[in-house]
């Protein structure tokens, strides 16, 4: 493969050569002390946005079942579902890592069907790692040994939703503690790139990111991690739900999106959109063989804007 059709390559709008994201630049970063930003993203037009903004890595996160598609938890999106919406997103990263996450059940049989899984998610839709939630250290080796970069989960795993009887955070007693970190240990013995830690006592997330070599990239961890992840429609106001408690808003997309919808049915309803000016015209002869009445010189102006593309 040539180096300048990598897909890394090119610039930003502004010129500014842009770098290709990679899973060994996220391990560079930790031994920078550099902090990792992490977001999921599930569609082009968010996807380009998000990575325009300079997140570090993508999520085309397992959650879209619940933010895009309404589900009451993540466990009913399927493999087949999950590649649609990667792709969409890998269509629209240049610069940050995009992660396809195997959903419920594409990797809780034999590791055999498990790499199997996560073989189309970067033959298929072009993720660049997969991520996998729990302790499963053989899998994560078989997944490494196949050339695909994984990125572990521990702590609260959402999957895991019936067997934990809800969403509740995880390790808080001592030998919780001891397992999760022995877990961990496990899984970066075993090959993984990153791990995602999530719903964990501070302290918890601090200890395990200054012993482990890879780096940790925390969701309702503290701030002691070497990264940070949420999720999109968590960030904007658009899950119509209270956030939980590590959550922080940094817009009200909801308001801002109800808003403009209520203004254009308004005017819709008013018949004020749209105007005249946002309608196309019939030249002057053709009106006229028509017959049909108009002011010529206010009418020619629009006709003559209609000269530039419709669209
Ligand atoms: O699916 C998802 O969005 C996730 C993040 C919360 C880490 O797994």
């Amino acid at each position: 493969m040539s180096l300048t059709s990598f897909p890394g390559g090119g610039s930003s709008s502004t010129g500014i050569p842009i770098t290709k994201v990679t899973m060994p630049a996220l391990a560079e970063m930790k031994r920078q002390g550099k902090p990792i930003s992490a977001l999921t993203a599930y569609d082009y037009a968010t996807s380009r946005l998000v990575d325009e903004a300079g997140i570090d890595m993508i999520l085309v996160g397992d959650s879209l079942a619940m933010v895009v598609m309404g589900h009451d938890n993540t466990l009913a999106v399927t493999v087949d579902e999950m590649l649609h919406h990667t792709r969409a997103v890998r269509r629209a990263v240049r610069r940050a890592l995009v992660v396809g996450d195997m959903p419920f059940g594409s990797y809780h049989g034999t590791v055999a069907q498990g790499v199997a899984n996560a073989v189309r998610f970067v033959k298929e839709a072009g993720a660049e790692a997969v991520k996998i939630e729990g302790p499963r250290a053989e899998l994560v080796e078989a997944l490494t040994e196949a050339e695909v970069p994984v990125v572990a989960h521990l702590g609260l795993t959402p999957q895991s939703v019936n067997r934990m009887g809800g969403y509740r955070v995880q390790a808080r007693t001592v030998d919780a503690v001891l397992r999760l970190k022995a877990d961990a240990h496990a899984l970066a013995d075993a090959g993984a790139g990153a791990l995602v830690l999530e719903g964990v006592p501070r302290e918890v997330a601090a200890s395990i990111t200054a012993e482990l070599p890879i780096p940790t990239v925390g969701i309702g961890a503290g701030p002691d991690c070497d990264g940070q992840i949420l999720v999109f429609h968590d960030l904007v106001n658009m899950t119509f739900a209270p956030p939980a408690k590590f959550v922080r808003r940094y817009a009200d997309a909801a308001t801002l999106f109800r808003s403009a919808v209520e203004h254009y049915r308004e005017d819709v309803e008013r018949r004020a959109f749209p105007s005249d000016q946002e309608s196309y015209h019939l030249s002057a002869p053709v009106r006229k063989a028509l017959g049909i009445e108009s002011d010529d010189e206010e009418m020619d102006t629009l006709v003559n804007k209609d000269a530039l593309p419709d669209f």
